[in-house]
């Protein structure tokens, strides 16, 4: 037997030289994959695909993979030991990531730029050349930081635990020059043509991935109010981060707005021109962490709420991230459900979207109750063997009540009724694969379908327009923060009652 194995992973690009015998659980825990059913071969979560070299068919592979999936070389991950050189695809890695292919107004600059997304589960940069606006490449990927914990909490506390700070902090700068190493690649004329070019990054991200990737202690966010530091746009060069791209290029994080209110959200008022408008506009970014924007270019209200992880389809029974095999739509089709799921895939579990669905169609039947009850039932059937629980319904009215109730406070600071927005932009990827009637059926988003737009990815499309905006080229990001007063909803009296109340579910369609 061979002293060591090589293992390629894909998309990922990873190869890691590991010793015969191995498991593969191991070795994948620790690139972010996740293990469902906790590795005990019963649910097919972990499934990866052997295009190079050979894993045995274990006897779980045969009880829970069809003959077909086995034969076009898929496996559990967790049953399986390397024994030889291998290439796999992770089938988890099959996930939707937003992009952004809007067009939009700048002026003109020289040479090159990089706007990046820089989110807790996923990044995405793309290269633009800045006299014509048009984008050279895109590459996504997942934050590598997420194998010491899926959400920003987790990773607050492991960055306070010995020395973790600085090796988060270590890892995503790497990664991110690595991205951008990738992506000067593509560019015409070649990597060290465009390396010279390159002039300015935009990052942005919320605030704990902005702390994380600037050396600012995450301390301060992990306890109340969770204020960020407010130490206004960041600026490094590219040498003392050693990205290897032109030494001077300036790799700009764009400023925080409050607690728990990233650049992501600056970079969204940025993008969906909420700072210009004339008439009352909101921005929503639903996720574990919802936050909210309402106003017009008098004066910005912003606020985060702690919508849980529902959402992303975590903490709930068969959920999962909207990945191959997620039901990721449901709708009523005579009177019975009609699920869809992504891949062209057997059902593994349900991802945010096709739970709100699920949900709001369920409400219609009368399965589910507005109190959230299933009555005379503990759970709902989708589709295979994915199922509802009851406890998967209080998740969703946690989550949605959160959000709701944090519109209805932000609404009320103003004085303003629902009807009186002119729109509603759902940023992000759940807010950009949801249904609109869905949600406000659950009475997630109380507002008419019309008047609510998913806005993309808006986070990338304002690191863009910011690039063409930096305080080099006239951009205002203090007088921006300056008008967007922060409001602190755990502050806020009202809030636990108002939350209380909008965990209900609207009664009739
Ligand atoms: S983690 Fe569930 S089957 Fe492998």
């Amino acid at each position: 037997m061979a002293a060591s194995c090589r293992l390629t992973l894909l998309p990922l690009g990873q190869t890691l030289e590991v010793a015969p015998g191995t498991a593969l659980a191991e070795l994948l825990f620790a690139q972010g994959v996740e293990f469902p059913c906790g590795g005990r071969g019963r649910c097919r979560g972990c499934r990866v695909r052997v295009l190079d070299g050979t894993l045995p068919v274990t006897p779980e592979d045969e009880r829970l993979l069809p003959a077909a999936d086995r034969a076009a070389g898929w496996r559990l991950s967790c049953r399986a030991r390397v024994a030889g050189d291998l290439t796999l695809e992770l089938a988890q890695w099959e996930t939707r990531i937003l992009s952004d292919d809007a067009t939009f107004d700048f002026v003109p600059r020289d040479g090159l730029g990089v706007a990046v997304d820089l989110g807790t589960t996923t990044l995405v940069a793309q290269l633009l050349d800045l006299r014509t606006g048009d984008v050279l490449g895109v590459r996504t990927a997942l934050n590598t930081q997420a194998q010491h914990g899926a959400d920003v909490m987790s990773r607050i506390d492991y960055a306070q635990a010995d020395a973790g700070q600085g090796r988060l902090e270590r890892l995503i700068r790497a990664q991110l020059g690595a991205l951008l190493a990738e992506l000067l690649s593509v560019a015409p004329g070649g990597a060290a043509e465009a390396g010279r070019a390159l002039t300015d990054v935009v990052v942005v991200g919320n605030t704990v991935m902005h702390h994380l990737f600037c050396g600012v202690s995450v301390a301060p966010l992990a306890h109340h109010p969770f204020e960020p530091v407010d130490d206004g746009l960041k600026v490094f060069r590219a040498a003392e981060l050693g990205w290897p791209v032109a030494p001077e290029a300036r790799v700009n994080f764009l400023p925080c707005l409050g607690g728990f209110v990233g650049s992501d959200i600056l970079a969204g008022i940025l993008a969906t021109g909420l700072a210009a408008a004339e008439t009352p506009a909101m921005l929503v970014d639903l996720g574990t962490n919802g936050e909210i924007v309402v106003g017009n270019r008098d004066h910005l209200l912003c606020a985060s709420t702690a919508a849980g992880p529902a959402f992303e389809g975590a903490r709930i029974a068969m959920g999962m991230r909207a990945a191959t095999g997620a039901i990721a739509e449901v709708s009523l089709k005579d009177g019975q459900l009609e699920c869809r799921v992504l891949g062209q895939s057997e059902p593994r579990g349900i991802c945010g979207s096709g739970l709100v669905d699920a949900v709001a169609c369920s409400l219609d039947l009368g399965r589910i109750n507005p109190a959230g009850r299933i009555p005379g039932a503990a759970e709902l059937p989708l589709l295979g063997d994915v199922k509802l629980t009851q406890r998967d319904v209080r998740e969703l009215q946690l989550a949605k009540g959160a959000i709701a109730a944090g519109i209805r406070l932000l609404l009320g600071r103003r004085g303003w009724q629902p009807g009186q927005l002119e729109r509603v932009s759902l940023a992000g990827a759940f807010g950009n694969y949801i249904s609109r009637a869905s949600a406000r059926r659950i009475g997630l988003l109380a507002f008419p379908p019309d008047q609510v737009q998913p806005a993309g990815n808006a986070a990338l499309r304002g690191a863009k327009l910011a690039l063409f905006g930096l305080p080099e080229q006239g951009g205002e990001f203090a007088h921006l923060r300056r008008r967007t007063e922060h409001l602190c909803l755990n502050d806020d009296p009202q809030f636990q009652e108002v939350y209380v109340e909008e965990m209900g579910f609207p009664d009739g369609g």
